[in-house]
């Protein structure tokens, strides 16, 4: 690609959220309720229904909490239209990307994306541990490409992290941090490295609370209400843990552990394996640390 070619100065009205899963269709509710136009996209329309109606549900909760009228809400829900066709994204502006964190599936549909979207479209990831550089790479347009990390849950969190890769241009830095601005979040920019800054700070102290489990020194409440009322953490690594998946932060400190050439202190703890391979995955499978039935 010629890195040169004017694409004249855009701003950034459509976005395409793909995926419509806890991630993705927060993304979806807070671009709308910024008044962006939005298409959410997923494979099949049972996901799509389904993050509609945690949409409806988390806006719900906002207006019983008067600090959005029903009447804003259903500009918001009007704001949304859904489609199992990737090709949708064809006019956004900006497509933010909140997929199955699997490698070959990021790249291949990064590749499909830059082929259907508009040349100057943006094209961000909300993978939480996939290297940015790597998914630029899948593109003809790697001065386009960024990370865009929201944090669960997304209607709630304030941060959205910011990852530049090394081809990602300062223009395009600029218009994501405004759009996360203006999505009511605080962007903080780090460059592309293993875990970014939050799982690589994050996911080793969970899988330390994990390791202070699994060698017996205190129990998953003791080790969640020090480090709450210790530390002042809203909840504790382990009921986090629950929240993200444990699946996730296996994967993490895999990535982890990789990245940094098998540098001992990123190695995943025995019972977070264990949790994992017998499906406690927290609280999408109904129990983790804690039970959710
Ligand atoms: N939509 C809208 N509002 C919501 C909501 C949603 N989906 N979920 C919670 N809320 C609101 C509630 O209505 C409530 O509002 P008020 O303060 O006005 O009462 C508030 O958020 C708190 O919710 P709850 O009272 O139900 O429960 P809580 O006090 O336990 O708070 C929490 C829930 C905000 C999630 C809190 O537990 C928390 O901050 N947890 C830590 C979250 C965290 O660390 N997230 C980052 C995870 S890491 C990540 O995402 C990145 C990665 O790559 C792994």
């Amino acid at each position: 690609m010629d890195n040169l070619t004017p694409r004249g100065s855009m701003g950034i009205e459509r976005i395409a959220v793909l995926g419509a899963g806890q991630m993705g269709n927060g993304i979806a509710q807070v671009a709308a309720c910024a008044g962006y136009e939005v298409v959410m996209i997923d494979i099949k329309q049972d996901y799509l229904d389904n993050g509609l109606a945690a949409i409806e549900n988390s806006l719900s909760r906002v207006v019983k909490k008067e600090r959005m009228t029903q009447q804003d809400a259903d500009v918001a829900i009007s704001l949304i239209s859904t489609s199992t066709e990737k090709t949708s994204a064809s006019d956004a502006d900006l497509v933010v990307e909140a997929i199955p964190e699997i490698p070959e599936l990021k790249f291949s549909t990064f590749t499909e994306l830059d082929s259907i979207c508009k040349p100057e479209a943006i094209l961000a990831s909300n993978t939480s541990s996939i290297s940015i550089n790597a998914i630029a790479d899948a593109t003809n347009r790697p001065d386009r490409v960024i990370g865009m990390h929201f944090m669960n849950p997304v209607p709630v969190m304030k941060l959205v992290e910011i990852i530049n890769g090394q081809d990602t241009s300062s223009e395009v830095t600029e218009l994501v941090v405004e759009a996360s601005e203006r999505m009511g979040k605080v962007p903080l920019a780090c460059n592309d490295s293993p875990g970014f800054v939050s799982n690589r700070i994050l996911c080793p102290m969970i899988n330390e609370a994990i390791l202070a489990l699994e060698e017996g020194v205190a129990e998953p409440e003791a080790i969640d209400g020090i480090m709450k009322l210790g530390m002042n953490h809203p909840i504790g690594p382990l009921a986090l843990a629950d929240l993200i998946g444990l699946d996730t932060i296996l994967h993490i400190m895999n990535v982890l552990h990789e990245g940094f050439e098998g540098n001992p202190k990123y190695a995943p703890s025995d019972l977070l394996k264990d949790m994992v391979s017998e499906g406690k995955l927290g609280r999408k499978s109904g129990e983790g640390f804690y039970s959710y039935s």
